[in-house]
């Protein structure tokens, strides 16, 4: 097949390919080729590997494009698939709050926090919104964050959440990015229904699962200690399966609140944060296939010290995915590099695990990791030049962007040479 771009003599390549979400020695075995290539033939990768076997698969013709990556690394583009990155106003005042030490959980219980952010958020007219969104797609794009999720959950009520979802619609049909949508009405129970929860709950098992169908692919649920119960989680969940959304929960993030149970019960796509699961819910979100998606950014924004067991997840043979976790809130970080640094340091990932969090099960974390996440034949054209020789300088050289080149389907949609 004739090649459009071809990538030539890279100093590191790492395709991370493999069938689904890899757990286990299969996350946690490195796979590395030196002085390979890529060719892709439009939105497609024809092959990517050792430079002889790649010249078997496609033809250099005069009109391919020809990058020496010489010194270079290869990867694929990074996948986030936890952000909550449409929100007005921001909260960095909180932050100096929590650094005096009032904690995440005391502004919460006080009507701060998520509350502040959803007035913020409602007092911002659609433009603004959706000019925030891109402008932080755009962030997102030069770290490399090739396909991503964004969940709403600061409107908190049926006419605002339809208008986040609105807005994340809009944003997804200009972006270069893939973008998987969460409904996420069940983040908080908004200040004018706090002593009329039944009703709320009500409202997001029923009507809101029912306006926001086709508009989200998943639906998630903030279920801990100064948000929902087990029980009102399942009921919202339960349903959300039944019409057919994919599910993803924030699972044991401040307290053991049986989160990780409930994902593995109802078989989510996904449990996130988990820094205090229970071994019953572990067991369960292994036999479910559910992935983790660990969230260190935040443990790090909070202080709390507590990190996610992750070493016992990869023990278990649980697949780890990474994400940022962007909010105003608890973890304004945007760049996924960064999370691969903290995670090595306060997770105890291997660089390479952490790779492979970050790339492939990120991906099916929000189920497109049929079509990228890795660098396989078939699959979009999604990958990153790095300047560095090698991808373990992703955490090492922490807080410098390494990423040099981003290809989107195929296209090259950022390069430092040549800033868009
Ligand atoms: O994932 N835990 C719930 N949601 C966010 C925090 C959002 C906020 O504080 O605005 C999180 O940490
Ligand atoms: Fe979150």
């Amino acid at each position: 097949m004739k090649a459009d771009l071809f990538i030539d003599k890279i100093e590191e390549l790492v395709p991370v390919s493999g069938e689904g979400p890899l757990s286990g020695e299969r996350q946690s075995t490195p796979f590395v080729i030196k002085g390979g290539a890529v060719a892709i033939s439009g939105d497609r990768i024809i092959a990517a590997g050792e430079r002889k076997a790649v010249l078997k698969e496609a033809e250099i013709t005069g009109e391919t494009l020809i990058i020496d990556a010489s010194g270079k690394t290869v990867i694929p583009g990074f996948v986030d698939p936890h952000t909550h990155l449409l929100y007005g106003g921001c909260r960095h005042w909180e932050y100096e709050e929590r650094l005096k030490g009032t904690t995440y959980l005391e502004i919460l219980k006080k009507g701060g926090g998520i509350n502040d952010t959803v007035r913020a958020t409602r007092s911002t007219d659609d433009g603004e919104l959706l000019d925030g969104l891109m402008k932080r797609l755009r962030i997102l794009l030069k770290l490399g964050t090739t396909s991503l999720e964004i969940k709403t959950g600061y409107g908190l009520s049926l006419q605002e959440e339809l208008r986040l979802l609105k807005i994340i619609k809009r944003a997804k049909s200009r972006s270069l990015q893939d973008i998987a949508v969460t409904l996420l009405g069940a983040h908080a129970i908004p200040s004018e229904y706090r002593d009329r929860r039944e009703e709320y709950v009500q409202l997001m098992a029923g009507e809101m699962l029912d306006v926001a169908r086709g508009m989200a692919d998943f639906v998630d649920v903030f279920q801990d200690e100064g948000a929902f119960t087990y029980e009102e989680a399942r009921k919202i969940l339960k349903r959300a399966g039944k019409l057919g959304y994919g599910l993803k929960l924030h699972a044991d993030e401040l307290s053991s609140s049986r989160g990780a149970e409930l994902a593995g019960e109802l078989g989510a796509v996904s449990a996130d944060h988990l820094t205090h699961p229970s071994e019953k819910g572990l067991e369960l979100m292994r036999r479910s296939g559910t992935v983790a998606v660990l969230l260190p950014g935040t443990t790090f924004f909070l202080g709390s010290g507590e990190y996610a067991p992750a070493r016992k997840f990869i023990d278990m043979g649980i697949p780890v995915a990474l994400a940022t976790d962007h909010n105003p809130g608890t973890c304004p970080i945007y760049s996924m590099a960064e999370i691969i640094g903290l995670s090595v340091r306060f997770l105890g990932l291997t660089p390479y695990e952490a790779l492979v969090a970050s790339t492939i099960n990120a991906a099916h974390a929000i189920r497109i990791g049929e079509k990228t996440g890795s660098l396989a034949p078939g699959k979009q054209a999604d990958l990153l030049i790095l300047d560095a020789h090698s991808y373990v300088h992703i955490p090492y050289e922490f807080g410098r962007n390494l990423v040099e080149t981003v290809i989107k389907k195929g296209k090259i949609v950022w390069s430092t040479e040549d800033p868009a």
